[in-house]
């Protein structure tokens, strides 16, 4: 049994105050609106990895693929000692990249799931003897505070997550990771790539109905945590792609009028019938947008990888 350590990064009502705050502010604009990184209570997480199995969500097997393909390579680039993943959720195709990094000495899964990093973190370090695994529980959209462990370093974020942020969100985000970077380490970066329209809305839309048990499961987390009454089955799932932003934009639309009472909040909330609720965004990329992206932030692209049906690209940069 490997070394397992667990921090929260966060203060004990952290997460509530942000919840509240997050919630206040986008549930008090029009168009209405809630940021993702609510989605992930255990329930979510779980949601989440039942999409990650469904036929019409490709990302999950196009990267399996590529890290299947490249981790000698990423290995041999990067020489990593230390492989922080933010937003690591199952860590499951994290696992490729584990098993080539042979001078690997620490592992820093990164996430707001606390139940998944833990399911996550102890069975890794269970798997793999030698390999310390100091899981944070921690915002990736804030500052993250990393242990001291050698370098060089390699921050992986995967699955396309990086599409969830909004475009200035995303150039904030990326000047952050690259100050947790020291010249010469490196980024691995997972970008779902455009493609024709009907491939994504599958994508986001499935038949089975899970991605919209999953968006729903947002209603629910408020329920819970602020003694909300939204009637998560009153809201219907809808997946819409915007072709000039690029973006899939996943809502939430209300079937009839409705006021929703949040009491931690103090608030009622009107919506009218068909109004919807922005959940997510989650956009799609080109190859020279996600260069120039990253030329901005200070991280020269080295590499760009794709699956054999180019839908999904890895890429690895490097910190100047
Ligand atoms: N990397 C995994 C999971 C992707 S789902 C994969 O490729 O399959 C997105 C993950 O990011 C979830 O585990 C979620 O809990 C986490 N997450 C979302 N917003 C976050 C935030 N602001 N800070 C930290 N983790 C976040
Ligand atoms: N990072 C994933 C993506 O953009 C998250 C995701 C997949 C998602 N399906 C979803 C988020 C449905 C909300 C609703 O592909």
């Amino acid at each position: 049994m490997s070394p397992f350590r667990l921090t929260r990064t966060l203060p004990e009502d952290a997460t509530g105050a942000a919840l509240r705050a997050d919630v206040l502010a986008g549930l008090t604009r029009r168009p209405r609106s809630l940021p993702p990184k609510w989605f992930y209570d255990a329930r979510g997480s779980e949601l989440f990895d039942e999409i990650t199995a469904l036929p019409e969500y490709y990302p999950t097997r196009a990267e399996r693929e590529i890290l299947l393909a490249r981790a000698g390579e990423i290995a041999a680039a990067t020489g990593a000692r230390t492989l922080v993943e933010l937003g690591s959720g199952s860590s499951d195709k994290t696992r490729h990249l584990l098993d080539e990094l042979d001078r690997l000495h620490t592992y820093v899964p990164v996430d707001v799931s606390e139940s998944a990093l833990a399911a996550a973190g102890s069975a890794l370090a269970a798997e793999r003897p030698g390999l310390h695994v100091h899981a944070l529980v921690a915002d990736f959209t804030s500052e993250v505070a990393l242990p001291d462990t050698p370098g060089p370093r390699l921050v992986a974020f995967l699955g396309g997550t990086v599409g969830n942020l909004l475009p200035a969100e995303r150039a904030a985000f990326l000047t952050s990771v690259r100050a947790l970077l020291e010249p010469g380490d490196a980024l691995l970066l997972g970008t779902d790539l455009v493609k024709d329209p009907a491939v994504l809305l599958a994508a986001y839309d499935d038949a089975a109905g899970v991605t919209a048990a999953f968006n729903r499961n947002v209603l629910r987390v408020l329920d819970r945590e602020l003694g909300a009454d939204f009637d998560a089955e009153a809201f219907g799932h809808v997946a819409v792609w915007d072709a000039e932003r690029e973006w899939i934009e996943m809502r939430l639309r209300s079937h009839g009028a409705r006021t929703v009472k949040i009491p931690a909040l103090d608030l009622a909330v009107d919506f009218a019938d068909g109004e919807e609720l922005r959940t997510e965004v989650s956009a799609k990329f080109r190859p020279e947008g996600v260069a120039a992206e990253l030329a901005a932030a200070g991280l020269e692209r080295t590499h760009w990888w794709t699956d054999r049906e180019d839908r999904f690209a890895l890429s690895l940069s490097v910190a100047r």
